[in-house]
């Protein structure tokens, strides 16, 4: 046994500590939120619809979620990867003919963030490395990054609706590829891929043989013109484990309830990779067993209207986005097609002491109390994001101020 010649206290964090961070909050932490300011705070940065109250949960889930309870029956541990009746509602739900899944199919999770949490690890060792979006959701760099797995991000074109350059895409697959994460619709470009979009990606997948994650956590959150296709949907040869959850969709991210489907019809994953999940799942109890008791009520009995409300709200508040930053010089919004997000370009020649993004939002907040999120924060520089929740009134004081800003900063 080897011995131990410590004399004095030397705690130290973990290589893996070292490594956990979260870009949002790494730049979000420097910019500074005056608290004696004047006018008042305007957050456009905050990915949770429930902070300003115009969007609320719908009733039927909170009347499921208050008779589970008081069943008195969902108070112990429940299965790791979940209830068979609450995976048994999620596969009802999200089975189709071209894809059918069923309750064997799915491990529940804590939130999405734990469904790509279990992915990543399933999927990759370290060394091996993961194809992510730029500009992408930064959960997927800080799961490469505290797992040791590269992360190599593929491009998505602005001037054509965020979607993927397939060329480029392609080049960066190698044997060590383990997987390709597909987001959407898209945090943070708020894009919605068609079809024939998301069959060429499945056709990169299929040539080479690599996995895809599609997280489609913003799934069904589309705007008119726009239809949202599960990529399991569109292929029968690439396997896919797609994420979602309760978060947006049913808006409350709170509950943290998430989902993975195992979307396999040749049975590529095989026993390997289920059993795999199912280790992963059981090393943390799975999600609160009473909103899992609700489940089924939540996902089957929650009205159309108010899904429609939902959309209608932010397509609303999207067209008024649209239509006040783009008036703004030096400005350039991109339109969105759903989830809950817009980029906007800074043209920085335009401005004769804005030096980056992270300088814009640093400014920004300082000198209106408007805090929107620096494009660096999803590794492109040179874009805000905004996003498009807060109520209309809100939005429009936003715009507002940063039009008096752009207007004060430009050359
Ligand atoms: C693209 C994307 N995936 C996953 C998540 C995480 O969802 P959850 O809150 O359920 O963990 C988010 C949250 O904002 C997201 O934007």
């Amino acid at each position: 046994m080897a011995g131990n010649n410590r004399t004095a206290w030397n705690v130290r964090s973990s290589n893996v500590a070292k490594r956990a961070h979260n870009p949002i909050r790494q730049i979000v932490d420097k910019l500074k939120v005056d608290p004696q300011a004047q006018k008042s705070f305007i957050s456009l940065s905050v990915g949770d619809p429930t902070v300003f109250g115009n969007f609320n949960v719908d009733q039927t889930a909170n009347d499921a979620v208050t008779k589970q309870l008081n069943t008195f029956k969902h108070n112990g541990y429940s299965p790791a990867h979940g209830t068979v009746e609450a995976r048994d509602a999620i596969a009802r739900k999200f089975s189709v003919p071209e894809a059918p899944i069923n309750a064997n199919d799915i491990i529940l999770t804590n939130g999405c963030s734990g469904a790509l949490e279990i992915c990543f690890s399933v999927l990759c060792n370290p060394g091996q490395n993961i194809l992510l979006p730029r500009p992408g959701f930064s959960l997927y760099r800080s799961l490469a990054e505290v797992k040791e797995v590269e992360g190599r991000y593929y491009n998505l074109v602005p001037e054509k609706n965020w979607q993927v350059d397939l060329e480029q895409m392609e080049s960066l697959i190698d044997n060590n590829t383990a997987a390709i994460l597909v987001n959407n619709p898209s945090n943070p470009c708020g894009s919605v891929y068609p079809r024939e979009h998301l069959e060429a990606i499945l056709a990169v997948a299929a040539k080479h043989h690599v996995p895809i994650i599609a997280d489609e956590i913003y799934c069904d959150l589309v705007f008119k013109g726009n239809t949202f296709y599960s990529m399991a949907s569109l292929t029968q040869d690439v396997p896919i484990l797609s994420v979602g959850g309760l978060a947006k969709k049913w808006l409350v991210p709170g509950w943290r309830i998430g989902w993975i489907l195992i979307q396999d019809r040749h049975d590529v994953f095989n026993k390997e990779i289920r059993e795999g999940l199912l280790n992963l799942s059981q090393v943390i109890l799975g999600p609160n067993s009473v909103v899992q008791g609700a489940l089924d009520d939540i996902l089957h009995n929650t009205p159309q209207s108010f899904y429609d409300e939902t959309i209608k709200q932010l397509e609303h508040n999207t067209n008024l986005s649209l239509e006040a930053v783009s008036k703004i010089d030096g400005l350039k919004p991109v339109t969105p097609q759903g989830a809950m997000y817009m980029m906007v370009g800074i043209d920085l020649e335009k401005f004769k002491d804005i030096e980056s993004d992270v300088d814009f939002s640093s400014k920004l907040v300082a000198e209106e109390n408007v805090l929107c999120l620096p494009g660096e924060c999803f590794d492109y520089p040179n874009f805000i994001r905004i996003v498009i929740t807060p109520p209309a009134g809100a939005l429009t004081e936003a715009y507002e101020r940063i039009a008096q800003f752009c207007a004060r900063h430009r050359k």
